[in-house]
Order: structure tokens, then C-alpha cells, then sequence
């Protein structure tokens, strides 16, 4: 229980009423049918296994058939790899690759961490694996929050949270996080200097932002591009800045000690379409001609890592 490992908290005990009562009143059509599926879980002894790449959670099952036919219905699967009760989840995303270009730069030894735009609870998985000693995820996305449900099937009550919120739910109530992850959702704000200021505000003196996001090209670093419809395909990316721009925006936040840590581009070897994520991904996002550019014409995805501190 979430309220039991940061009690007497008012900000904890008003994000989980929230998170209950978005779960019992959710309209979405198909969570009948995921709760049914997460009752499907074969009985497992519990296990979490969180010092590696693929976090390794729950005993093995012995049909591992049917543990996928069953995971399959919470399909895509985005985050990860995972490995539930001996089966490897091949995830669209090497979230691993990401996590190796982070874990450089942070100590998160009994931190206590908000994780926003968590999807299904795998960073959160890593950063227990680093030592911190409570992680808050939350994800507008009922989906992930089911993928992350089926993934306590196999480890159990850890400290590893995912609750069905967007950012802009968030109580006001004071709470003093000591790290404040945003990986990748940046560039889905249509209000970036806000987005940054709620983090600064969600953070303790001294504590401490990681941020990853879109951002342009070297050569462009003071620019703002703002998509006409869509970038690579998405629709609801608003801004994608230069990364002199980004620090300005950190800096007009309120955080300090800004540094850019890391500037990769995305490739379509850590973005790709999997068994597990059956949709088209990155590789038909990019023009067939020309790799560096999207479907639209805009630079290809490339992704800035920035901590800061409060
Ligand atoms: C591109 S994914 C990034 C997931 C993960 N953090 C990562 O870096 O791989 C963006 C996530 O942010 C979530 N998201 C979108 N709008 C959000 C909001 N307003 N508040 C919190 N999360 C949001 C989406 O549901 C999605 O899971």
C-alpha cells in the first residue's frame, strides 16, 4: 500500500482516493475485459528481480503458452523488456537502452521519486533496482496502468507505484519528492514552461529534475519547432525545442545546475515493432528516403537528457 510506505502525507492519501476513484468511474470500453484478464494470471510465487535489463518478476510459470495468449490482450506492449513468470516480453521500446544513458547521471539511494508519464511501471522497476526507496508513478493511459497491475501479479506488494492521473491532477498539497523523473512527455504539453514550474514545485530544495525530451537538431538549438499536424506521425506532439531553448525554459522554471547530460538520436533498433507491439513504429514514421527526416519532413526524433535541481 502506496499510503503506508509515505505516511501522514495529506498529498498521498488525496493522489490515491483520486486514483481509486478514477479506476471505479473510468468509462473506457475496454476495462472489463482487461480486469478479466488480469484475473486470468496463473497462481506464481511472488519475485522481483530488479538488478538487471530485464527486470525479472515472479516465479516460472509452467504454460508459458498461455501466459502469453493471456498478456497478449493487454497488447501493445511499449515498455520494457520485460520478463513475467519466465516469459520475456519484447517490448516496442528498449526502455533498457534509455535507462543505461540516465542511470550515469543520478544517485537515487532511498530517494523517494515521482515518476510522470511513467507508462506501465518499467523505469520505476529500475530505479527500485538503483536504491530508490519509493517510486510514484502516474499515467493517464488506463492501459499501462493494467500492464503495471499484471506485473505486481508477479512481484507483489513493491514499492514500484502506477496511478491512473496526468500531471495536471496532481493535488497542491505540499510534497517534497527528492528526484522528479519526466522522460517523454515533454513535447505532449502544450504549456512546457508549466509543465516545467509543476515539477519544480514538486520537488524538494535540492532535489532533483531528470528530464527527457524531443529536441532539434545541434545546428538549431535556439529554434522552436511547432508541428502544423503531426510529427513522426503523432498527433499530439506541440513543440519540439533547440536544446538552448530547453535549458532556457529549465532555467525560467526555477531549477538550477542545469546541465544537458546526453543528446541521442532515436533509432529504429531501440523503436521498432515487436510481437508484443504489433503496430507500426518508428521505421514508418521516417521518409523511406531520407532517415534523418520524418514522414512530414521534420528532423528525426532525437532526445536530450537534462537535470537540474530545485
Ligand atoms: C512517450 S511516453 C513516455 C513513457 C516513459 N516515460 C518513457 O520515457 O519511455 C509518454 C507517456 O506520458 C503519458 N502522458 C501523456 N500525457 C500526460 C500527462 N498530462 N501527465 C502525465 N502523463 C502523461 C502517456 O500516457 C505516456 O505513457
Amino acid at each position: 500500500m502506496l499510503q503506508k510506505r509515505w505516511p501522514g502525507r495529506a498529498w498521498v492519501n488525496s493522489v490515491c482516493t483520486l486514483a481509486q476513484k478514477r479506476l471505479a468511474t473510468h468509462p473506457h470500453g475496454d476495462l472489463p475485459r482487461w480486469l478479466c484478464t488480469l484475473q486470468q494470471l496463473p497462481a506464481v510465487s511472488l519475485e522481483a528481480n530488479l538488478d538487471r535489463g530485464t527486470p525479472a518478476l515472479g516465479g516460472r510459470v509452467e504454460d508459458l503458452k498461455a501466459l502469453r495468449e493471456t498478456l497478449m490482450e493487454l497488447h501493445p506492449w511499449r515498455k520494457g523488456p520485460l520478463c513475467l513468470g519466465g516469459l520475456r516480453i519484447e517490448t516496442e521500446w528498449r526502455s533498457d537502452w534509455k535507462w543505461e544513458r540516465v542511470e550515469t547521471y543520478i544517485g537515487l539511494a532511498v530517494h523517494r521519486v515521482l515518476d510522470i508519464g511513467c507508462g506501465n511501471g518499467y523505469f520505476g522497476l529500475r530505479m527500485l533496482g538503483a536504491g530508490a526507496a519509493l517510486v510514484v508513478g502516474i499515467d493517464p493511459t488506463l492501459l499501462f496502468v493494467m500492464q503495471w497491475l499484471a506485473c505486481r501479479h508477479f512481484s507483489g506488494d513493491i514499492a514500484n507505484y502506477v496511478l491512473p492521473l496526468a500531471i495536471e491532477d496532481l493535488p497542491a498539497d505540499p510534497v517534497a519528492f527528492d528526484t522528479v523523473f519526466s522522460m517523454g512527455v515533454l513535447y505532449h504539453r502544450k504549456d512546457p514552461s508549466h509543465h516545467l514550474k509543476r515539477i519544480h514545485s514538486l520537488l524538494r530544495p535540492g532535489g532533483t529534475m531528470v528530464l527527457e525530451t524531443l529536441v532539434l537538431p545541434h545546428e538549431r538549438r535556439q529554434d522552436l519547432l511547432v508541428p502544423q499536424e503531426r510529427y513522426a506521425r503523432m498527433r499530439n506532439v506541440w513543440a519540439v525545442p533547440g536544446t538552448d531553448r530547453l535549458v532556457n525554459w529549465a532555467r525560467n522554471a526555477g531549477l538550477k545546475d542545469i546541465e544537458l547530460a546526453d543528446v541521442t538520436p532515436t533509432t529504429i533498433k531501440e523503436q521498432r515493432s515487436t510481437s508484443w507491439m504489433q503496430f507500426e513504429s518508428l521505421a514508418e514514421a521516417l521518409d523511406p528516403a531520407d532517415q534523418e527526416k520524418t514522414q512530414e519532413g521534420y528532423p528525426a526524433p532525437i532526445r536530450a537528457l537534462l537535470i537540474a535541481t530545485r
